[in-house]
């Protein structure tokens, strides 16, 4: 049974950058976003999140 997918806009940038990395690192399970997160670049992945946290 795959987790409720959570609201992401407004969200701080080093929060989302974390959460991106720790799915990149398997630190923490997620399945979607462990093999979402592998396929980010560092760049992407700041980017993606200083487009979220600029959302209302
Ligand atoms: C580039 C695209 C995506 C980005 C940047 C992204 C980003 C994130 C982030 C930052 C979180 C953690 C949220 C939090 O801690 O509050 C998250 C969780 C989650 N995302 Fe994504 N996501 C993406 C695509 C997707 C897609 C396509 C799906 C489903 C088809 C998905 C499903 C989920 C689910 C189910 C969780 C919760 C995981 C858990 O804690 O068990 N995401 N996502």
């Amino acid at each position: 049974m795959m987790a409720a997918i959570p609201r992401l806009n407004g969200q701080h940038a080093a929060y989302l950058v974390k959460q991106l990395d720790d799915f990149a690192t398997g630190k923490r399970q997620g399945m979607t976003m462990n093999s979402i997160a592998t396929t980010l670049t560092d760049a992407q992945k700041e980017a993606v999140a200083e487009y979220l946290s600029g959302r209302p």
